[in-house]
């Protein structure tokens, strides 16, 4: 499974890198707007760090100033996948955008029907929200399942991301039902190391270790 980080924020996708996690980022205008800068620079800068597709969605609702808003977000860099909200304008535009080759992450599933439109539509990735669906009492993970069935019911190339991550749980039920990949905040990507296991394990060997008196490094 891919790791998308879902952020907007500079220093904390620099911080990432080194992890080896960094398949993606994944921002939103809300992102965006937490970060109080230009929203271009933003990308531009995010691009030159990332190999891998930086999703930036378009703030138009119709399609021909969506159009215009997603080619001119990609042209910023090859690595710019535009985001779509999951309207009827939101999947003519999709259509557009990828007969121009131009990398496109539909927005705002909330539903298996909705997820069949956005593949039909071409779309490179699929944008379910688990968390908010989880906010409202469904489960969103059985949306992620009957995706994955319904993509390979038709051997559909479209990847499902899956996003509104909240918690671990998502990210390691995500992994089982075999989604593509994982759009994770920062906070839960470091929540993903943690184990009082491992915590207590090191401890006793690192207490054991100091009564040697030893040191590995030749001193
Ligand atoms: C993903 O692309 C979205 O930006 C994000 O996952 C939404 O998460 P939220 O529901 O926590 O805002």
């Amino acid at each position: 499974m891919k790791f998308f980080v879902d952020t907007a924020d500079i220093k904390q996708i620099e911080d990432l890198i080194p992890t080896g996690f960094v398949d993606g980022i994944t921002t939103n205008p809300s992102l965006i707007a937490k970060q109080g800068s230009d929203m271009k620079e933003i990308i531009k800068t995010i691009c030159s760090l990332v190999n891998g597709p930086v999703s930036a969605e378009v703030t138009a609702t119709d399609h021909k100033t969506m159009l215009k808003e997603g080619e001119y977000l990609a042209s910023i860099a090859k690595n710019v996948a535009v985001k779509v909200p999951l309207t009827t304008e939101g999947l003519k535009t999709c259509k557009k955008l990828r007969e121009g080759g131009i990398i496109v992450n539909v927005t705002l599933c909330f539903s298996a029907a909705q997820a069949l439109l956005a593949a039909k539509a071409g779309a490179s990735f699929i944008s379910p929200f688990v968390g908010r669906l989880d906010d409202i009492g469904e489960k969103g993970m059985d949306l992620i399942e009957d995706i994955v069935i319904i993509y390979e019911n038709y051997g559909f190339d479209t990847e499902v991301l899956v996003a509104s991550v909240r918690t671990t749980q998502h990210v390691i039920d995500a992994a089982l039902i075999g989604a593509h990949v994982s759009t994770v905040p920062p906070k839960i990507i470091y929540e993903l190391y943690k184990h009082q296991l491992t915590d207590k394990g090191l401890k006793a060997f690192l207490d054991d270790w100091a009564k040697t008196g030893q040191s590995i490094l030749p001193k």
